[in-house]
């Protein structure tokens, strides 16, 4: 059985999602200051010494509140309501969330090493990546108890901020490239009380070998213990166009690649995860496969399994 079948065969049923992420959003007061901090705010600071704390807390306080639109995300595809179509890609991303979940805080001997950092990736351009991220990041947002943090790690490609319709300035470069700066001064927060972001940043030409230098290893550390109790969803780039997916490899818990149906070669698949061999958490994800029951349907998840 090839591993694309494999993923295919691992399709399960299940409840669905996303939609609670869309009626928080209705539910949301939206305030008219964008840096006001919102009184229901479960920001979860990082943990350390008193001053890193109150400065944390600080930039908690200034930190940019952005504002998403339903209208928007399903502009960009990403799904928001409960029509029957939609509504099944919604549970299918429910089954993803439920795996992912199981081992990012699983205790004891099962537990894995920052196993709440998710990497999203996948072999090419083009399949499904940063849909996945954003579509993931809500349906995780929707779980009243969690709290998300997506990250845009591809900053050749930087398309999370526009797949959500919001616009940031500082991230993960800016922070990489300069130590002084704090993490937390580019986090955005957003409407969904439990969703941040941090931006790929401003575009440096230095930025591949930036994305693969030590530093981006320790910056991944770094949010993976002071954000230890936060799901983090990191969009990355493709792993056979970019070596910074491996390098981001080497520092998470898991990872979802995502491989696209009718499109993803298996040799492609085989080394590409020949670079990403380190994580051991590699669950797979069929994005866009056609499903025939009654009518032809683009855009579901349809497989999930292990590597
Ligand atoms: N399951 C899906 N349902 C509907 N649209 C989808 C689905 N998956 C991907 N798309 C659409 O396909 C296009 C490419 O997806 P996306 O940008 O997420 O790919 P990517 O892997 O992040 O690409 P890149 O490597 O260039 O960043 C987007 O317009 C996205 O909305
Ligand atoms: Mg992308």
């Amino acid at each position: 059985m090839s591993l694309i079948e494999k993923a295919a065969a691992k399709l399960k049923k299940s409840e669905s999602l996303v939609e609670r992420a869309a009626e928080q959003l209705k539910n949301n007061v939206v305030s008219e200051d964008n840096n006001t901090v919102s009184g229901k705010e479960t920001f979860s600071g990082p943990v350390g010494d008193s001053n890193s704390l109150k400065a944390s807390n600080q930039s908690v306080a200034n930190r940019a509140r952005v504002e998403l639109s339903t209208d928007i995300l399903m502009k960009n595809n990403i799904q928001t309501n409960d029509d029957i179509e939609n509504s099944l890609t919604t549970e299918e991303f429910r089954i993803v969330k439920r795996s992912l979940l199981l081992n990012a805080f699983s205790k004891g001997e099962s537990a894995i090493k920052n196993g709440n950092i998710v990497l999203v990736t996948s072999t090419q351009p083009n399949e499904g990546k940063t849909f996945c991220a954003v579509s993931l990041a809500l349906s995780m947002a929707a779980e009243r108890d969690l709290t998300v943090l997506l990250v845009d790690a591809d900053v050749a490609k930087p398309d999370v901020l526009r797949t959500l319709g919001v616009k940031g300035d500082k991230g993960l470069i800016d922070v990489i490239e300069n130590k002084d700066m704090d993490l937390s001064e580019c986090l955005l927060r957003t409407n969904i009380s439990n969703l941040s972001i941090l931006p790929a940043g401003k575009k440096h030409k230095l930025t591949t070998e930036l994305l693969a230098s030590e530093r981006m290893g320790e910056i991944i550390d770094e949010i993976a213990r002071r954000y230890h109790d936060r799901i983090v969803i990191i969009d990355s780039p493709p792993v056979l166009a970019s070596s910074a997916a491996s390098v981001l490899a080497l520092h998470v818990g898991q990872i979802l690649f995502v491989i696209e149906a009718e499109r993803t070669r298996e040799e492609e698949l085989h080394d590409a995860f020949k670079l990403i061999e380190k994580c051991k958490n590699i669950n797979l994800l069929l994005n866009k496969a056609r499903f025939t029951a009654g009518k032809k349907r683009f855009g579901s998840y349809y497989g999930y399994g292990y590597y």
